[in-house]
């Protein structure tokens, strides 16, 4: 270390004018033109919006997560194409279902579900409703034991295998009318 020596002291404390380090000199360098760079790029200061078109809701919009399907608003015959959905709630009919609809459907202490009487309506959303609010005479509300997916699953499942048979004669079933003081009487 030979670096000539600044001809200036404090109390005898000497200062050599050493060269700054090469990494050190090129990094800051490279701040500088990233700085640079970014500058024209991103929206940096208040009236320029940037070469790249980069802006805060764009960004959101390409990373938000999706939105979770309306459980109150599928399309049950959009998702009767998709085979696994309908399998999906094939299970869960035959395990939560079929005690009292059957395993076909077909109808027991709850009504058949595959013929063309609908006490409550076979349009998507009804259907939808009958699962997850209940209805009264005898159907539980399946909102709180069964994921949104299962729900969606099994009213596709429903719905695809209503209107295909012909109506047998405990079309209605033969449900135990349930208080009319339950939180749900009217099945709404
Ligand atoms: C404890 C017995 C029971 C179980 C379990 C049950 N249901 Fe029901 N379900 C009924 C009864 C009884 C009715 C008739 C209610 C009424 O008339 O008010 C009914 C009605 C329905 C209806 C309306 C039918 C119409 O004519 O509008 C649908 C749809 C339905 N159930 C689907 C299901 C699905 C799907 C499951 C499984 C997640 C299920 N049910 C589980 C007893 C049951």
């Amino acid at each position: 270390m030979n670096a000539p020596v600044l001809d200036h002291s404090a109390d005898g404390i000497e200062e050599l004018d050493n060269p700054l380090p090469r990494w050190w000199l090129y990094l800051f360098y490279g701040t500088i033109i990233f700085a640079i760079y970014y500058a024209i790029q991103y929206p940096s200061t208040p009236y320029y919006k940037g070469t790249l078109g980069w802006t805060q809701e764009k960004q959101w919009a390409s990373q938000a997560p999706p939105k979770k399907a309306d459980p109150a608003a599928l399309d049950l015959k959009a998702l009767a194409t998709k085979p696994e959905v309908l399998e999906a709630g094939k299970k869960v009919f035959i395990s939560t279902c079929a005690s009292c609809h059957g395993t076909n459907a077909e109808g027991k202490i709850g009504p058949c579900l595959t013929d063309s009487v609908w006490k409550y309506g076979s349009e998507d959303k009804e259907i939808l409703l009958s699962i997850r609010k209940g209805r009264p005479k005898g159907m539980p509300a399946w909102d709180t034991f069964l994921k949104p997916d299962q729900v969606g699953a099994v009213a596709t499942y429903v719905h695809s295998i209503g209107n295909t048979t012909a109506t047998p004669a405990n079309a209605t079933g033969s449900g135990t009318p349930i208080p009319t003081n339950s939180p749900n009487p009217e099945g709404k």
